[in-house]
């Protein structure tokens, strides 16, 4: 089978130029990938018994065989016109992803180095920077503007409620000399399971009229929750590959306006490697600043078509879906009153994790531990100030219903061999919400 694949990968290359070659080869990772979903079907297990893991953390999520298959490919020339083809191709296709950037920077790097290429094209150091908190990661965010040299201005929250826009408005509107230079948001703050209205927090914005940049991370609601970066004028979104994008860690991307890019022009914080004008040059090499990290472009290539296929609006449609039936099951657990919803507005939880806080003086890593040893069910624990008093439920990237379904029923199970007070039939509630978009 194999052989014949080469056989008509030749063909097709003599037929069809190079252009069509990048296609193709993402046609043949799909056929080889039946092949290797057998052969690899024991690499999906762990040590914890029989069956495989189930990844219910926010971040990273699983990825498909077909993602995986992609990115086992052997290295090539990166300045072959077959690599520079993918490389363009993915940068083009990842536009629409956002709704739409102008352009967009790629990085070899975790989401940690988005934020900081977001921060040192746009950022001078002394500017400030308005930072509206939501949980641990405006948290980090606001850590390391500040090490970057910015005075953050931060807007204090309880990270159980979204960006308040009132509040927003009202410093913004203190900053009557426009000394603030960006607005700094987290879509979805993972650590809370916050989502908050970039929409609204727009309407904040242009009401008052201030010029700040707005810079939105979207690492954990790309592609879970609605974005739409042209329309609510977003300036900079940051986003990576781990999450619901469906490709293993390490890529990050800027996706930016013209206003950004403008900004950037005018050199902010010293930075080589981040710059977005040192990556706009003409070499195609200058586009990763040196060698690009090609498996990786692959495996996110592969993603995006499956996304593509599956079509964006769809693609939130499941996790919009999936995300209701897992609340269905928290609302009913939270029924017994031990456990609670930590993002107190239902319309502010996330899409993509749901965050469940646990009683005083009880452990919620013990839950954790239990789902991970007993039924090799993975979850997400409590960070910064929330370990140990919070559970987190990922529900993003290539996930289905039986997935969720079956993490559930586990959950469910630990929740009462821990003796926790909760409602009965919480799973047979989440099957509810599963069947009613299916009828
Ligand atoms: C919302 C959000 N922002 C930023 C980050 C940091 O990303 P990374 O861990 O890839 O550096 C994460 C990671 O989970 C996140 O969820």
């Amino acid at each position: 089978m194999c052989r014949r694949l080469i056989e008509r990968k030749s063909s097709d290359e003599r037929n069809d130029g190079l252009i069509d070659f990048g296609r193709f080869e993402v046609r043949r990772f799909r056929d080889q990938c039946e092949i290797e979903q057998q052969m690899s079907y024991q690499k999906l297990t762990t040590d914890n018994g029989p069956g495989p893991q189930f990844l219910m953390i926010p971040g990273p999520s699983p990825v498909a065989d077909r993602v995986r298959v992609a990115m086992g490919r052997a290295s090539i020339d990166f300045s072959s016109a077959e690599f520079v083809a993918t490389a363009d191709r993915l940068f083009d296709e990842l536009k629409p992803i956002f709704n739409s950037a102008d352009h967009v920077f790629l990085y070899g790097a975790n989401g940690h180095g988005a934020w900081e290429a977001a921060l040192s094209n746009c950022i001078g150091a002394g500017d400030s920077v308005l930072l509206p908190e939501t949980g641990l990661f405006s948290e980090a965010w606001r850590h390391m503007a500040r090490q970057l040299g910015a005075d953050v201005k931060t807007i204090a929250n309880d990270w159980r409620h979204g960006v308040d826009p009132a509040a927003l408005e009202q410093a913004l509107s203190e900053d009557w000399a426009g000394t603030i230079k960006a607005v700094l948001v987290v879509h979805t703050d993972t650590a809370a399971g916050l989502t908050s209205d970039i929409e609204a927090i727009r309407a904040a914005m242009d009401r008052v009229g201030h010029k700040a940049l707005l810079m939105v991370d979207t690492i954990a609601s790309l592609c879970t929750t609605s974005f739409k970066m042209t329309e609510w004028g977003v300036d900079v979104a940051i986003a990576a590959s781990q999450k619901a994008l469906g490709a293993p860690p390490g890529l990050s991307m800027c996706a930016i306006s013209e206003r950004a890019l403008e900004h950037a022009l005018d050199a902010r914080l010293p930075s080589y490697y981040w710059s977005w004008s040192e990556r706009m040059k003409s070499e195609h090499y200058k586009r990763f600043c040196g060698t690009a990290p090609e498996q990786l472009v692959f495996a996110l290539e592969e993603s995006i078509v499956m996304i593509n296929e599956e079509g964006l609006d769809n693609v939130i449609a499941r996790h919009t879906h999936l995300a209701d039936v897992v609340k269905a099951a928290v609302e009913v657990w939270c029924e017994g009153g031990a456990l609670e919803f930590n993002a107190v507005n239902p319309a502010e939880r996330a899409n993509s994790v749901t965050s469940i806080k646990t009683p005083e003086g009880f452990d919620a890593e013990s839950i954790r531990d239990r789902l991970r040893s007993r039924y090799n069910v993975v979850i997400g624990g409590g960070l910064g100030q929330l370990r140990g008093s919070i559970f987190r439920i990922g529900h993003m990237g290539h996930i289905n219903a039986p997935y969720v379904l079956g993490a559930l029923g586990a959950i469910d199970v630990v929740l009462k061999e821990l003796n926790l007070p909760v409602g009965d039939n919480a799973v047979v509630a989440a099957c509810d919400v599963m069947a009613s978009a299916t009828t």
